[in-house]
């Protein structure tokens, strides 16, 4: 018996990262997943992979009516729509905001905020209308804090995690579940990308990602897209049915603050210079 028995799910941005492996998680619980993606050739690999339980559809996330291709797929091939993963995502703006360009600045928003504005509304016109449904957006540890990644990127997702609020609070009554999950650091090719990488040089960044994010946070270890997709089986399965409108933090407690183990360090250094200037005024 898996978690997803009997499920039908579409998720964007799954040719790659988080939504590569929560498709494959997905399926391993017993569901059917669309994976929608810009990466053709990554998303119908992966789609083969998966086999019978999974198809691939070319979804721009930013265009009006594309993720509706997904779903109807999902209701005519595999039988119905119970999941959409709102998850397809770029790096945004690097650096400061007197830089960013109003190009820049559309296109996250566009890929962000827009993608799951359209992804919730076309879930949602197909979940209400059966009483039944979970959506799950990819916001981010950077829509909860300041500086955990660029202008435009973190309001992008602190708008995301507001629109999850305010759909969750409209479709609950429907029985449409609408939550989020904020991921801190996870080894993907995001930040490959970030740094202008593509295609397999992009994927070639993970494991540096990985080595490179396993002190960041509490959790002394990078997080993984595996770490993602366990919340999203939690939030797309039965297991979380009372769970509505809650942005998920998942990042080894990035968010509870400053490190510990850091700032006891700067504790132990300043009160020891503090000691030895006053014993050698004293001498
Ligand atoms: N990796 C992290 O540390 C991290 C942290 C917080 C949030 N996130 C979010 O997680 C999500 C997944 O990112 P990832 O880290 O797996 O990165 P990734 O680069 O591995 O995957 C992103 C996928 O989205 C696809 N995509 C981009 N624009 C698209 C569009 N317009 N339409 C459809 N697909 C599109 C890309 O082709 C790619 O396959 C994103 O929303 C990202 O912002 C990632």
């Amino acid at each position: 018996m898996g978690l997803l028995d009997s499920k039908h799910a579409v998720i964007t941005g799954a040719a790659s990262g988080i939504g590569a492996e929560t498709a494959r998680r997905f399926v391993a619980e017993g569901a059917t997943v669309v994976i929608c993606d810009l990466d053709d050739d990554r998303g119908e690999a992966l789609a083969k992979e998966l086999g019978e339980h999974a198809a691939y559809v070319h979804v721009d996330v930013t265009e009006e009516g594309a993720i509706e291709r997904a779903i109807n797929l999902s209701i005519h091939e595999f039988g119905g729509l119970d999941i959409v993963f709102n998850n397809a995502g770029n790096p945004g703006s690097i650096g400061s905001i007197l830089d960013v360009t109003v190009e820049g600045f559309d296109r996250t928003i566009a890929v962000h905020l827009k993608g799951v504005f359209l992804g919730i509304r076309a879930a949602g016109r197909v979940m209400v209308a059966q009483g039944s449904g979970s959506i799950i957006n990819t916001a981010s540890v950077a829509g909860m804090q300041a500086n955990f990644a660029g202008h435009d990127y973190s309001a992008a997702k602190a708008a995301i995690i507001h629109l999850t609020e305010t759909a969750a609070n409209e479709l609950g009554e429907s029985g449409v579940r609408v939550n989020a999950i904020c991921p801190g650091f996870i080894a993907t090719p995001i930040f490959g990308r970030a740094a202008g990488l593509e295609g397999d040089q992009a994927q070639a960044s993970i494991a540096l990602m990985e080595m490179s994010a396993s002190e960041a946070a509490p959790i002394r270890r990078s997080g993984m897209p595996s770490d993602i997709a366990e919340a999203a089986i939690f939030l797309g399965s039965d297991r979380s049915t009372f769970v509505n409108g809650q942005r998920l933090a998942v990042d080894g407690g990035l968010t509870t603050g400053r490190l510990w183990r850091d700032s006891m360090k700067n504790a132990h250094e300043g009160l020891a210079l503090i000691k030895a200037a006053v014993e050698a005024a004293d001498a």
